[in-house]
């Protein structure tokens, strides 16, 4: 199984702190049958340059790889503003060799006009497909018909594990109906956001299980 929302990269953003701390999250991901890790650091345009936020991402990645046996694919946590529409390109954001890229919109936000028809802008200029990461952290989920909106212009959607455990009935409906696309952990550290995915796996039924599962597949198998 993959967990493509984690803050497991060193000394990078609110994420692990030192490479110790990375190395016992990827064996805590590891004894929850994760064998594919996606490195998703938080990216801003407004903060940082593409290319110094490459080089260090691949810089700390091919110092984990010494470590683990586990599966790393380099990716962001894209923090969504209009600057993203200005750069020249995105791709190097999204996960792998994909055209996915998980997107961060602002907190508490509703899906109105004006975010539709951005979101859309940045699909139609770099043909991309968002997964919109922890959506219950926006208004999103409680709008009629929010989820499939977004689904209709193109998007994926990702819910974080402790929402999920916390709304499992209502989770694994959603899922069911194709609303909800993937769980992550969106794991920090070893204490107050630790790696969850396989443990929250496991309290959903067989069936929300597979599709979680086929879609990962998809997302893999979706290259550039
Ligand atoms: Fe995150």
């Amino acid at each position: 199984m993959t967990d493509i929302h984690t803050h497991i990269l060193y000394s990078f953003d609110d994420g692990a702190d030192n490479i110790d701390i990375s190395i016992d999250m990827l064996e805590e991901q590891r004894r929850q049958s994760i064998d594919t890790v996606i490195l998703t650091p938080h990216y801003d345009p407004h903060e940082a340059a593409l290319d110094s936020f490459c080089e260090i991402r691949q810089n700390r990645l091919n110092n984990l790889l010494k470590y683990t046996d586990i599966k790393l694919i380099a990716a962001s946590e894209t923090y969504f503003s209009n600057a993203l529409l200005h750069m020249t390109t995105i791709l190097p954001l999204c996960i792998g060799n994909s055209r996915d890229i998980l997107i961060e919109l602002p907190f508490g936000c509703r899906l109105d006009k004006v975010l539709l028809m951005q979101l859309e802008n940045l699909i139609g200029k770099y043909c991309v497909r968002p997964i919109i990461a922890h959506v219950e952290r926006t208004r999103i989920l409680h709008q009629i018909g929010g989820l499939d909106k977004l689904h209709d212009i193109g998007c994926l959607v990702q819910v974080n594990c402790e929402f999920a455990q916390r709304n499992i009935k209502s989770v694994t409906k959603l899922i069911k109906l194709g609303r909800i696309d993937y769980l992550a952990s969106d794991c920090h550290n070893m204490d107050s956001r630790p790696p969850c995915l396989g443990d929250t796996l496991h309290m959903l039924d067989t069936e929300a299980a597979e599709i979680l599962k086929e879609n990962i597949d998809n997302l893999i198998i979706n290259k550039r």
